[in-house]
């Protein structure tokens, strides 16, 4: 299912795209129905909140869990990533990050490419970020927010905060973002489940705590083209895969197929 040129245009211009209905849910189900027993393992991939304790982000879960190893080659999923980067890719990053009703805690200003660069020696900004909601995102639970555009102006200036939440993160500085936002707006991205969002790795946005009762987990791939691979290995696995084998797509109802049991 590739995308239209309207849609690639507005991707291009807005650094993000919304497809809703994208998976069903039934799909949907089949995913989240793994999460309760990935929550319980004790896996240095799945971090927790400052505090709560509840899960903020389960890591590494295509190498945990074989559902999650289909996800990953969904063509739905990943058909418009090689459409757009035009390259063989690998996987770098699958989570789910969790945001749990009351609990789940912001993630700050930042964009992904200050990480990638500063933490694992990725030499640019082509990395694809590939959500699916496995909730309903709506303004009350926490949603990404956006700054539309603010992917054009390449790399936006980034220190790394290692105090206001679990996950240590270069985040931008406020000064930087107040400049971006008077001059370009924001956006939440919300969706029924099933939604599908891409975004480009300058893309600078952030999400609030979630104080609402209605959880609000979101599933995520990373894509980086093989010729943009990883220079630096100071990050654990599951926070930046080091497999470089590209990634094929399984054919389209491939969540639905049942492992063969032996
Ligand atoms: C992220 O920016 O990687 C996570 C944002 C979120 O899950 O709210
Ligand atoms: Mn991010």
């Amino acid at each position: 299912m590739d995308l239209t040129s309207s849609q690639l245009a507005a991707l291009d211009r807005d650094g993000y795209l919304l497809l809703e209905n994208r998976f069903s849910a039934k799909e949907v189900e089949l995913i989240n129905d793994r999460l309760p027993s990935l929550f319980a393992e004790n896996h240095p991939g799945n971090i927790v909140e400052q505090s709560s304790g509840a899960v903020r982000t389960m890591m590494g879960l295509h190498l945990r869990d074989d559902l999650f190893a289909r996800v990953v080659r969904h063509p739905r999923l990943i058909g418009p990533a090689l459409q757009i980067l035009r390259e063989p890719a690998y996987v770098q990053q699958v989570k789910v990050n969790v945001k749990a009703a009351f609990s789940g805690e912001i993630w700050q200003w930042h964009y992904d490419f200050a990480t990638h660069k500063e933490e694992d020696g990725v030499p640019k900004p082509l990395a694809l970020n590939l959500h699916i909601f496995l909730d309903d995102v709506t303004e009350f639970n926490g949603p990404l927010y956006f700054i539309p555009g603010s992917h054009k102006f390449g790399e936006h200036g980034a220190f790394k905060d290692v105090e206001t939440t679990s996950y240590q993160l270069w985040v931008c500085d406020q000064e930087r973002v107040k400049k971006l936002i008077e001059a370009h707006g924001l956006v939440a991205a919300k969706g029924a489940k099933g939604t599908m969002l891409i975004f480009h790795d300058t893309m600078v946005h952030g999400s609030p705590n979630n104080m609402s009762p209605w959880d609000r987990a979101i599933f995520s791939l990373l894509l980086n083209p093989v010729s943009n691979a990883f220079q630096k290995q100071t990050r654990p696995d599951y926070k930046h895969q080091r497999d470089l084998t590209p990634i094929e797509m399984l054919p389209d109802d491939c969540l639905n197929v049942l492992p063969v049991v032996e």
